[in-house]
């Protein structure tokens, strides 16, 4: 029998909301610990998801010898001292995205874990969705050929209110590190790691980046073009584009449910009787333009594509998808493994980097860094 791995959280926020909802589902978890800077939220909180222990403390949380593992879920800017106070007290820990606020803390977290060679991960949820897994699992398998270009945007309006996260800077707020860090890590994921970046950002008068636009640039040449915003909702889609064909992951993209797979014919090199009907019908086109305007209005002009195969993978997810995440770090701890092969620490720290490259290109810094 597997052992049941005790979680406890920090923080009685929207995300610690779920992600007990999440945990609820895993049948080797339990839930034994909340804590909260206040006891009235800990016992809200604790009575609503059945947690026995509730604590008036992130610290005493920390402390309780029963707690295998903790899920830090607070704003951005505090993940560090919480991450740190936990390794001390001997606990692994799963940390909210942006795992820190820049690679100088990731790495100073990071050495910690490894020093106490305890486990730790980044809590970049959507990398474990069953279908992101399946994209990758596709490009690995050649389907759509060689990777040309990755497109994704993300953008959904956030609450302008400056004493919320979104657009405090002091909570560590901002499209880049709430929105942006969700397509930068799935091209990592599926792309490697870029070469060059290129990027604008655009600040509200809170000073935080309200929407950024990225190109990144890898060795093979590839690219990918990365948008993210708090002020809009944008189709929240991924376009993944290779020499053979594409994968488009359908909103939203970060917890899928549906990806078109389109493969484009292979160019025929036999001069069969189909492809020569298919020349003398395009050269028909060009000659003839009422017929070419025909054949526009009809889709039929670019008929190769016209010949191409879609089809589609739909994937109810259990759960409400923050399982996925939650289970990997009790496989880990289960098989004592100190890292996730799927979000590996290292690859946590260069994206941290990159976010970093992109800060200086915008002149920010964030209070912590003065
Ligand atoms: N993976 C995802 O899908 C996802 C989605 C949303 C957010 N996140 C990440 O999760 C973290 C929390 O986001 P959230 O949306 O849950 O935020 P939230 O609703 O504002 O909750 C944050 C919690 O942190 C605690 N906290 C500690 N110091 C605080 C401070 N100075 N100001 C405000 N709260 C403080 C509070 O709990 P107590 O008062 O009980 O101590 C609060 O409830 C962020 O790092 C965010 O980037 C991830």
């Amino acid at each position: 029998m597997s052992k049941t791995i005790n979680w406890g959280i920090l923080g009685t926020g929207l995300i610690a909301q779920d992600f007990a909802q999440g945990l609820n589902i895993l049948p080797d978890a339990k839930l034994l610990g909340i804590a909260s800077r206040s006891s009235e939220k800990a016992d809200n909180f604790a009575q609503k998801y059945q947690v026995s222990r509730s604590y008036d403390s992130y610290q005493a949380l920390a402390q309780d010898p029963d707690i295998d593992v903790v899920y830090v879920a607070t704003p951005n800017y505090r993940h560090k001292a919480d991450c740190l106070m936990c390794l001390e007290a001997n606990k692994a820990i799963l940390c909210e995205k942006p795992f820190m606020l820049n690679a100088k803390e990731t790495r100073e977290v990071i050495t910690l874990a490894q020093q106490k060679k305890l486990f730790c991960m980044e809590a970049m949820w959507m990398r474990f969705m069953p279908l992101i897994q399946k994209v990758k699992s596709i490009i690995e398998a050649g389907t759509i050929g060689e990777i040309c270009l990755l497109t994704a945007d993300f953008g959904y309006r956030a609450n302008p209110d400056p004493q919320q996260r979104f657009y405090n800077l002091d909570l560590g707020g901002g499209a880049l590190l709430d929105r942006t860090i969700y397509p930068l890590s799935l091209a990592f994921y599926l792309l490697g790691e870029p070469q060059d970046v290129v990027s604008q950002g655009v600040f509200s008068e809170t000073k935080i980046d309200e929407q950024n636009a990225l190109i990144l640039r890898y060795p093979k040449g590839q690219l990918a073009v990365l948008s993210a915003t708090l002020k809009a909702q944008t189709s929240n889609e991924v376009v993944i584009t290779g020499s053979l064909g594409k994968i488009r992951i359908h909103s939203p993209f970060y917890r899928p449910l549906k990806l078109s797979i389109t493969q484009l014919p292979q160019p025929s090199t036999s001069g069969d009787s189909s492809s020569s009907l298919k020349q003398k019908i395009k050269s028909a086109l060009k000659q003839n333009s009422l017929l070419r305007k025909l054949a526009l209005y009809a889709d039929l002009y670019d008929l190769p594509l016209k010949r191409k195969n879609t089809f589609q993978i739909k994937q109810i997810f259990s759960g409400n998808g923050y399982n996925y995440e939650a289970q990997e770090v009790i496989n880990c701890l289960q098989t004592n493994q100190l890292e996730s092969t799927i979000m590996p620490l290292n690859e946590t720290l260069k994206i941290m980097e990159i976010m970093d490259s992109i800060r200086h290109q915008w002149h920010l810094i964030y209070p912590q860094e003065q």
